[in-house]
């Protein structure tokens, strides 16, 4: 368990890219069971990252330094239309993924902080919205930030 007060959250820059490829293994890891010899793992990562890092904004949560948590946001940016003269509309959306804080993390306030920050960021930059696609587990968290189940989205399974 961590102090609360020695938390940080703060966006990730390309400087962070092996604390971020870090849990991602350790997620994918704790899913699995098991460690996974992937050698090709690091290179894949950096080759996505280069492509995706500009339309992301990378959360890292710190205890004592030490990056324990993740999480980001894909920025969808709309195709303009034209608009009335004086009228506004949210040119971007949002969709979260890859949150994730350590098991020995948990439970301590870390995703909340984590989860206050994107939206808080969603929520400066005017965006339309956030959509994510929720763990059971998970529902309650997402539940106290505003979120809610969708009517609005369809979804087709391959
Ligand atoms: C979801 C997760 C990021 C929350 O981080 P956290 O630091 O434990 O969050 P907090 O301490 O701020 O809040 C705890 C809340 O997390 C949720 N939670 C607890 N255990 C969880 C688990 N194993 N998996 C998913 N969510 C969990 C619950 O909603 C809990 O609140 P509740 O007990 O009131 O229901 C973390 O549990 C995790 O990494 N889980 C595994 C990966 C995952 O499911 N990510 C979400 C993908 S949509």
């Amino acid at each position: 368990m961590s102090d609360r007060a020695s938390v940080e959250v703060r966006t990730a820059t390309l400087d962070d890219r092996a604390a971020v490829a870090a849990l991602r293994r350790a997620w994918t890891e704790e899913n699995a069971g098991a460690t996974i010899d992937d050698p090709t793992f690091l290179a894949r990562f950096d080759e996505w990252l280069a492509r995706e890092h500009d339309q992301r904004v990378t959360w890292l949560g710190l205890v004592g330094g030490a990056p324990v948590a993740m999480l980001n946001l894909l920025v969808f940016t709309r195709m303009p239309a034209p608009r009335p003269p004086g009228s506004t509309r949210a040119t971007q959306w949002g969709y979260l993924a890859n949150f994730y804080v350590r098991p020995e993390q948990r439970d301590v306030g870390i995703g909340t902080a984590m989860l206050g920050a994107c939206t808080a960021y969603a929520d400066e930059h005017g965006f339309a919205r956030i959509v994510l696609s929720p763990t059971t587990g998970s529902v309650p968290l997402y539940a106290r930030h505003g979120f809610a189940p969708a009517t609005s989205l369809m979804v087709r399974q391959p």
